[in-house]
């Protein structure tokens, strides 16, 4: 069924863990007065701006005290004054709330995000995001637009909600060629992998629908479907991608109306689903008639292994996928799709008319031009990545051998388990001494993960080595010892 894209925007956060508010409240402590007072003015400020919406069940003191660093004591300060302000309130033996007399909430933006809307600060390493710089390629084709086909194009009215036909038929060609059969009317082309998979979680869910997502899961696909107000049933994720067994145990019992899941290079893992976990993904699939969406949006930067895998969707029609120019060539086309059978693309194409009456022809001309070169494109993310990557891993057995870092099958990132559950604290502590990393909790659908950090190695190695360099000092002058014996 398709529900109404309209309520996708109502961000509702009923709840918020301890280490999310920790994130939230980023540098809180930074000033001069005393702890619980900034701490009185963080939360404050939050509520104020709606980002802590009315009604919202605050975490104990004692699990905010420790995911901040400080003592319990000192929360309580700041949590009296702010009842005393008429901020919070609490409801005996069951919390604290934002009171309800308070602003209404606009929609969170998390960590993730961040790192794109803050501007750079130079005088900081951002090892946030793990987005790449875009090719030489990609100015190299501006010319493009030059073309008598650019001319044709601006002599029509160029609202096309589906995409440029032969955009559509490049990303067509691009899935055949990896062995799952496609044609352009199978393709809708989106402003971005991000509105691919919102699309598509909207169409065959409701608020109230059960959905499985990974443990840890991109947090672009968190958000989108905690805007849909559906509920979320985790299912673990590790270095060889889904727990299939699990998953199969959850859709027998949960009968989720979706499955969210990345096959090929997980964000935040860097896993890719072999042959057989895909088959048997597949099968469940089929089995239950249960729609899965596969974000693919990584799959152009494999490094280990075969570096054009057959997709999902080949096993099962039930497999929407999600791509996206932005790995492969660049992030500022903001050109993605959706691949899913082609009466799903007619109803999801009157869908993104009506939020944007299509993505914009010039990037769409461009990137018709670059997926075609989609080989020389995986080469080059291939060779810099695969130095990147082992640099970033040198450098941390090197600096941090008490860290347990994944080694990533693709992708700019990498997930780290920490000796103990204290990734938000440090993020924290590493941000004062001048960089900063993703808490794993970013990527938890329940707030948990906390014994993770993802590090991005996407920009110039000698930036990341200096970003690994600080870490490895915070880490000793703060953590080491705390930890030890763990
Ligand atoms: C797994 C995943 N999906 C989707 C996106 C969004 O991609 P796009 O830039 O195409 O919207 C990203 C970007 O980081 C991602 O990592």
């Amino acid at each position: 069924m398709l529900t109404s894209y309209s309520s996708a925007n109502s961000f509702r956060l009923a709840t918020v863990g301890a280490n999310r508010l920790a994130r939230m409240l980023g540098e809180w402590n930074s000033g001069e007065a005393a702890l619980h007072t900034q701490l009185t003015g963080g939360v404050r400020e939050l509520i104020a701006s709606g980002a802590l919406a009315s009604g919202t069940r605050l975490p104990s003191e004692r699990s905010l005290g420790s995911a901040l660093g400080v003592s319990r004591n000192t929360v309580t300060k700041s949590f009296d004054i702010l009842r005393g302000e008429g901020a919070l309130s609490s409801r005996q033996g069951d919390g604290t709330y934002v009171s309800t007399t308070q602003r209404s909430p606009a929609v969170q933006a998390d960590d993730r995000l961040r790192s794109f809307t803050e501007g750079v600060d130079l005088d900081i390493i951002d090892l946030r995001s793990a987005a790449l710089p875009g090719l030489a390629l990609v100015a190299d084709h501006f010319d493009m637009l030059e073309s008598s086909r650019a001319r044709q194009l601006v002599a029509q009215h160029g609202y096309i909600p589906s995409g440029l036909d032969e955009l559509r038929d490049a990303v067509a060609r691009y899935y055949s060629a990896l062995g799952l059969p496609t044609t352009y009317e199978h393709i809708l082309i989106t402003s971005g992998a991000q509105q691919a998979l919102r699309l598509a979680a909207s169409s065959v869910t409701e608020a109230g629908s059960t959905v499985i997502i990974e443990e840890p899961s991109f947090r672009g696909a968190i958000e989108s479907l905690r805007a849909l107000d559906v509920r979320l049933v985790s299912i673990r994720s590790g270095r060889e991608g889904i727990d299939v067994d699990e998953l199969a145990a959850a859709v027998a019992r949960e009968r989720p109306a979706l499955i969210v899941l990345q096959s090929t290079v997980h964000n935040p893992t860097g896993s890719v689903l072999d042959t057989f976990r895909r088959s048997r993904v597949a099968t469940i699939a089929n089995r239950y008639g249960t729609p899965v969406i596969d974000d693919a949006t990584l799959a152009d930067t494999i490094i280990d292994g075969d570096r054009r895998p057959v997709p999902l969707a080949a096993g099962s029609d039930l497999v929407m996928t999600v791509g996206s120019m932005s790995k492969s060539f660049w992030g500022g086309l903001r050109v993605g799709w959706l691949r899913a059978q082609p009466e799903a693309i007619v109803e999801l194409a009157a869908i993104k008319g009506g939020q944007d009456l299509g993505t914009s022809l010039i990037a769409q001309l461009l990137a018709s031009h670059l997926l075609p070169q989609i080989e020389r494109a995986r080469d080059e993310r291939f060779r810099s990545l695969s130095e990147a990557r082992r640099l970033a891993l040198e450098d941390l057995a090197e600096m941090l051998p008490e860290w347990c870092p994944e080694t990533p099958a693709g992708g700019g990132s990498l997930w780290i388990k920490l000796p103990a559950q204290c990734a938000t604290s440090f993020a924290r502590r590493a941000e004062r001494l001048g960089v900063r990393v993703l808490p794993g909790a970013t990527f938890s659908a329940r707030d948990g993960l906390d014994n993770h950090l993802r590090i991005s190695y996407a920009a110039a190695p000698a930036y990341t080595h200096r970003g690994i360099e600080l870490l490895a000092e915070c880490w000793e002058s703060h953590f080491s010892r705390s930890t030890n014996g763990l």
